[in-house]
């Protein structure tokens, strides 16, 4: 019989993930291998019903789609992790169904590709005795470990295209233009976006903004006679001596949102000038994944498959100095990989004249 091995997406979808499966079928067939692909994340192991063979004719064109061909959720019976939280255990009788679902569908090893959640959730199933390998993946780009996950770049790609759209409006009406994006607790979307897009003022959660100091940055370009001003705020970010902005906290992991509006309230009421603001949302997660992004998912699903021949289970891959390596999943999962204040990117910004607010 032949080696059977199975994947997942799981977490929050992100440009990439195909690219992922497609290398890890053509990998796993190279070996002569067969792949069993689970539906909507974990919740496929509750029942061996709920996943598909995945083979080379499958997964053939979806490098350079968005999404999941698999589904995915950041819901259901497997959540570990929920925000900064510690992890919760899995309840015993749901390891023991995904146990017996990869039993009957005699499957080898499993392959989990998710985030910061869903790794965690890897990790207990690898401590439970299940052979696992993790493959990291969010367009936040905040996991340790690994210099870079796939889906960054794409998001990036989409702010930089946003302010490059919202520039034409910002200029020809003299406006300050406040966009909201994606990255979490972690400044890297907003960063490398703005600075990508051309942004004037980025705003991140590991500086802590001073209202007075945006207004001041405006006034000064208006002073300079460069009258248009765009402003990336990232969703985490905070001012001083304040906190995140929640747009929605019920069951689970409560959502970020909110702070580029009130962001661009403070700017209008300092400045007297008018002021929009965009939020850029699940734009950042859609759509089709960079060239890099497709690079780097396909090595990841390629070194994932390796890593089972080497039967390296509990590894995660991690991609550093343009290596696609491994290191233990427990590794990248106790805390987020977060932007140093006094980074070289930081200091790259500030060089060419990007105020933080600060
Ligand atoms: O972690 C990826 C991410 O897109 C974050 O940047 C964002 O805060 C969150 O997921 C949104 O989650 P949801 O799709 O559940 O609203």
């Amino acid at each position: 019989m032949k080696t059977r091995i199975g994947v997942l997406t799981s977490g929050g979808d992100c440009p990439g993930l195909n690219a992922v499966l497609r290398g890890v079928v053509r990998a796993a067939a190279n070996r002569d291998w067969e792949v069993i692909g689970f539906h909507d994340g974990f919740e496929g192991l509750l029942t061996p019903h709920h996943s598909e063979v995945l083979d080379i004719r499958r997964t053939a064109g979806i490098m350079q789609l968005g999404g999941t061909i698999l589904g995915t959720t950041n819901r259901g019976h497997f959540v570990a992790k929920v925000g900064e939280g510690a992890a919760a255990r899995i309840p015993a009788e749901i390891i023991d169904q995904a146990r017996a679902t990869l039993q009957e569908l005699g499957i080898h090893a499993l392959i989990a590709i998710g985030g910061d959640g869903s790794l965690t959730t890897a990790l207990q199933l690898h401590e439970e005795r299940i052979p696992v390998i993790g493959v990291p993946k969010t367009i936040d780009n905040d996991l340790e470990a690994t210099a870079m996950t796939f889906g960054f770049d794409s998001a990036v790609a989409c702010v930089a295209d946003a302010l490059d759209r919202l520039h034409t409006t910002a200029s020809s009406h003299k406006r300050a233009m406040v966009i909201e994006v994606m990255g979490r607790h972690a400044g890297w979307i907003a960063l490398y976006g703005g600075l990508a897009g051309g942004a004037d003022i980025i705003l991140i959660p590991e500086i802590p903004f001073d209202h007075e100091k945006i207004a001041a940055a405006v006034r000064k370009r208006d002073a300079d006679r460069c009258l248009s001003t765009l402003i990336v705020v990232a969703e985490g970010a905070r001012p001083k001596q304040g906190h995140e902005q929640i747009r929605e906290s019920g069951e689970g992991e409560y959502r970020l949102g909110g702070v580029g509006e009130t962001v661009a309230k403070e700017v209008a009421a300092r400045t007297g000038k008018e002021t929009r603001t965009c939020v850029l949302g699940h734009l950042q997660r859609g759509g089709d994944p960079t060239t890099l992004d497709r690079i780097l998912g396909t090595r990841f699903g390629v070194r994932a498959v390796e890593l089972i021949a080497e039967q390296q289970f509990g590894q995660m891959v991690s991609y550093q100095n343009y290596q696609v390596l491994s290191v233990p999943i427990s590794d990248a999962v106790h805390r987020l990989k977060l932007v140093s204040p006094d980074g070289q990117m930081v200091q790259t910004c500030r060089a060419v004249g990007i105020s933080f607010g600060d």
